[in-house]
Formats: structure tokens, C-alpha cells, sequence
């Protein structure tokens, strides 16, 4: 049989199962569901970050568990990286912009799918999830406890150091540097850990993989009709791309960008500026892959004036846990994020390079199909973590 031939078969029977379907019911064209199968199959597997030498190794995992709910890591003392990221509100805090030790300008990012990403923060100032680590240890605002101050607390404190040296073999040393950054490093192997569930999504996504029509009825026709739209008229599949949802650039969505007082939120174009200010990337010492493989992209990134107010596209799984939305928190619910893009200021977007974003007014049905369809990115039981996985390590 030819090509020819085997598609105007397959176009033949497409037509005819359509037909075949029941009023009302939802399905979708053979360009559709190519686009729907990128987003999947998840979970993925993930492999270990080269420029972490403790990535997946269990000793550090539990010592970043320990790590991150200790409050003594941070000036005042009562703050912890569980303070601004709760395991119970989709590792976020549910407020616009974070407090810590005072008040920052941005929206605590959730921490799920971790390894998938490129560039951290909304800002992509870090290159790797180690450095991001070590920003709120660094940052007044947040816990501002300082590498030396950190580098302290660990050779002080009998079980922190039995932990360090299960994790790293060796004792923490005299270079505070290296034993900071460590902890950055332990820290990354325990996040990398939390990786989201499968979803409503998932199933209906594999269902259309294995043309499984009773797989397929399970998801609501809702959600379907969100789906289409997110991969259609609404293009948000451009940027929300793949199985995390996410492409890993930076974009302009239109949403305003001040930091509080007037001044404006400089974003990815800041982001770039402190990532080259950095001792703490891909490009330096702390990098433990000696090959550097995945440094190509931080030594080629450059400045560009568009760059000034985009921030990173998010990952879209478990979204509807972690409300509220956008950089600096100014979408409450995920309706307000549908509502937004449907009647989206297209003024507001930097003119230059082909324009992506456009205003969808959007009836009211399509907004709650959408909603409906981020909500289906929702796993079923989030995991619960907490500091405590009790009897597990020999340092006391
Ligand atoms: C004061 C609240 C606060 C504290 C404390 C805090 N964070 Fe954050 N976290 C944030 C905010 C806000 C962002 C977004 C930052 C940005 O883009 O500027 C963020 C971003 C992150 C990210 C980036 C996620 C991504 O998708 O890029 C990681 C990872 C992270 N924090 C881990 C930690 C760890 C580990 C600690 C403890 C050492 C910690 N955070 C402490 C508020 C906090
Ligand atoms: C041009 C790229 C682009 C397109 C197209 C796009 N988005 Fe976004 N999206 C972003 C960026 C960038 C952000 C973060 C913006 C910010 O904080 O200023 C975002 C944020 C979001 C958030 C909030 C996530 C969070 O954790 O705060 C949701 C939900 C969302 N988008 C859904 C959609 C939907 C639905 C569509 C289609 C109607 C869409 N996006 C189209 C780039 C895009």
C-alpha cells in the first residue's frame, strides 16, 4: 500500500468514526491529538543533574528533607524553606508575594517537576536548582542566615554534620564556600524527588494514545472542550508546551509587572544580569561535571531590551493547588488566569517579534471549559512531606 493510499484510508475512517460518535460527544482531528500525545507520557523519567555529585543519592535526600524544615537556617531563626513553601498548599505559601523574614516582591514558585526545568525562578536568574537554593539563605528578605553563617551551623551541630558526611563522605571542610553550596546541592536531590502524580489528563492522553474509546469517555466532555481549546484557538500549548506544560523560555503574558511602590519588576532582563554576576552557575567552580554538558545554554544566553518583563513560562501541573497565580500573585483563582487571557490588553505586550498572545474573548462556557481542562492537570493524592521520616538515619 502506499502512503497515499494508507492516508486517505485513515482520513476515510476518521471521518467515519466521527460520524459514528453521538451528538454532543467530544472528539478530536488526527493534528489535535498530535498535539495532545506531546504532552504526555508522564510521569517522565528523569535522570540525575551531572552538576550535582549528589543528585539521587538517598543519604542527601534525606539530609535536604531535614535541611529544608530547619528554621535555624535562617537569621531570625524562625524561618525555614517550609515558611514560603508548604508541603499542604502545593509547596507555595497562598500569598501574592511571599513574607519571609520581611516581604519580598514575587509569588512563591510551587516546587513540583523541578528536574524539567532550565532556568530557575520567575526570573531565571539561576542556571541550575542548586544555586536557586542558595538564594533565600543569601536573601535578607527570606532567610538571610549567609554562606558563612550556614557553613556554621552545620560543622557545629553533631547529627547536621553526621548528615553532611553521609551525603558528601566527607566532613564538612574549612572552605565555607564549598560547604554552603553543598547544601544547596543537598537540598536539589531532595526537591528533585518531588515529582507530580498521574492526572485525568494523563489517562485521557494515553487512552488517545492506544485508541481506547472507553478510556477515552472517562474524561469529562468539560475538559475536553477546554483541551481543544488549549491547544487551539487559544494557543496556549505555544508556550504551556510538553509534558510539564512548559517550554522553558521567558514570555510576556501581559500581566503587569511592578514590584510594589511604583517600581517595575525588571524580570527575565534582571534575571540575566545577576546570572552573569554569579560565582554560583553552570560556568564556575561549584559545577561538578567536569565535562560541563549542560552549561552550553548559560555561557550562549544574552541581554536583549525585550527581555525587560518576561518572566518564566510556568509549568501548568498541579496548578490548581497553588493558587494565586502569576509572578506577583495578582490572579487570584485560575478562573481570574482564563478570564485574563480571554480579554488579554494586547496593548500591553512588547510589540516586537511575531505576536503569540491575542485577545480570545472567550464566552463564558469556553472560560469554565478551561478551567475544567487545568483542573484535569491536578493529581489525584498530592504527596504529604514533612521533616520527620521517623527511624530512617543513623546520626542522632
Ligand atoms: C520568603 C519566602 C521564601 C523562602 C523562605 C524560601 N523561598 Fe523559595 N521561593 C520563594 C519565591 C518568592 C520564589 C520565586 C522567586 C523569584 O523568582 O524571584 C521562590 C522560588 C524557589 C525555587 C524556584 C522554583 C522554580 O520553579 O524555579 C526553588 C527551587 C525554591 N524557591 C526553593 C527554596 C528553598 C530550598 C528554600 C530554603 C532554603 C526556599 N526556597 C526558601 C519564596 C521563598
Ligand atoms: C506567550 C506565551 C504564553 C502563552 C501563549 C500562554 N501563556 Fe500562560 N503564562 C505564560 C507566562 C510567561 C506566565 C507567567 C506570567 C507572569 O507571571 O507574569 C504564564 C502564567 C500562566 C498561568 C499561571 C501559573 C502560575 O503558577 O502562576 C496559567 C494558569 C496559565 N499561564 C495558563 C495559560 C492558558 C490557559 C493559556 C491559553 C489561553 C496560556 N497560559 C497562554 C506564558 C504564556
Amino acid at each position: 500500500m502506499t502512503d497515499i493510499v494508507r492516508l486517505i484510508l485513515v482520513a476515510f475512517c476518521m471521518q467515519w468514526a466521527v460520524a459514528a460518535l453521538p451528538a454532543g460527544a467530544v472528539d478530536f482531528t488526527a493534528a489535535e491529538t498530535r498535539k495532545i500525545l506531546r504532552h504526555g507520557p508522564w510521569p517522565q523519567t528523569a535522570t540525575p543533574d551531572p552538576s550535582n555529585r549528589v543528585s539521587g543519592n538517598p543519604a542527601a535526600i534525606a539530609f535536604g528533607r531535614v535541611l529544608f524544615f530547619d528554621t535555624r537556617l535562617s537569621a531570625s531563626g524562625s524561618v525555614s524553606c517550609a515558611t514560603c513553601h508548604r508541603p499542604d498548599a502545593g509547596w507555595t505559601d497562598g500569598r501574592a508575594r511571599s513574607r519571609g523574614q520581611r516581604a519580598v516582591d514575587r509569588n512563591a514558585l510551587s516546587l513540583f517537576n523541578l528536574r524539567f526545568n532550565r532556568w530557575f525562578g520567575w526570573d531565571g536568574a539561576q542556571d541550575t536548582l542548586w544555586a536557586q537554593n542558595l538564594r533565600p539563605l543569601l536573601d535578607r528578605r527570606e532567610m538571610g542566615i549567609g554562606a558563612a553563617g550556614a557553613a556554621r551551623l552545620v560543622r557545629g551541630d553533631r547529627t547536621l554534620s553526621c548528615r553532611y558526611r553521609l551525603a558528601f563522605g566527607v566532613a564538612p571542610g574549612p572552605d565555607v564556600e564549598r560547604v554552603f553550596v553543598d547544601l544547596g546541592k543537598a537540598l536539589a536531590a531532595f526537591l528533585e524527588t518531588l515529582v507530580t502524580g498521574r492526572t485525568p489528563f494523563d489517562d485521557f492522553r494515553d487512552a488517545l494514545a492506544r485508541n481506547d474509546a472507553a478510556g477515552r469517555a472517562r474524561y469529562p466532555d468539560a475538559a475536553k472542550r477546554g483541551l481543544r481549546l488549549f491547544v487551539g484557538r487559544g494557543n496556549c500549548a505555544f508556550c504551556h508546551f510538553g509534558p510539564a506544560f512548559a517550554n522553558g523560555e521567558f514570555a510576556d503574558a501581559g500581566v503587569p509587572h511592578f514590584a510594589g511602590s511604583g517600581r517595575a519588576d525588571p524580570g527575565r532582563f534582571g534575571g540575566i544580569r545577576k546570572l552573569r554576576k554569579s560565582s554560583y552557575t553552570l560556568l564556575g567552580r561549584f559545577n561538578d561535571d567536569p565535562a560541563r554538558t549542560t552549561a552550553v545554554k548559560t555561557r550562549h544566553v544574552r541581554l536583549a531590551h525585550s527581555n525587560f518583563g518576561e518572566f518564566r513560562v510556568p509549568g501548568l501541573r498541579n496548578a490548581a493547588l497553588t493558587a494565586p497565580y502569576m509572578h506577583a500573585g495578582s490572579l487570584k483563582t485560575l478562573a481570574d488566569v482564563v478570564r485574563h487571557y480571554s480579554t488579554l490588553d494586547e496593548e500591553r505586550l512588547h510589540a516586537g517579534g511575531e505576536r503569540i498572545l491575542r485577545r480570545l474573548d472567550l464566552s463564558a462556557r469556553e472560560q469554565a471549559d478551561l478551567v475544567a481542562f487545568l483542573e484535569s492537570l491536578t493529581e489525584a493524592e498530592p504527596r504529604r512531606e514533612s521533616a520527620a521520616k521517623p527511624g530512617t538515619s543513623p546520626c542522632r
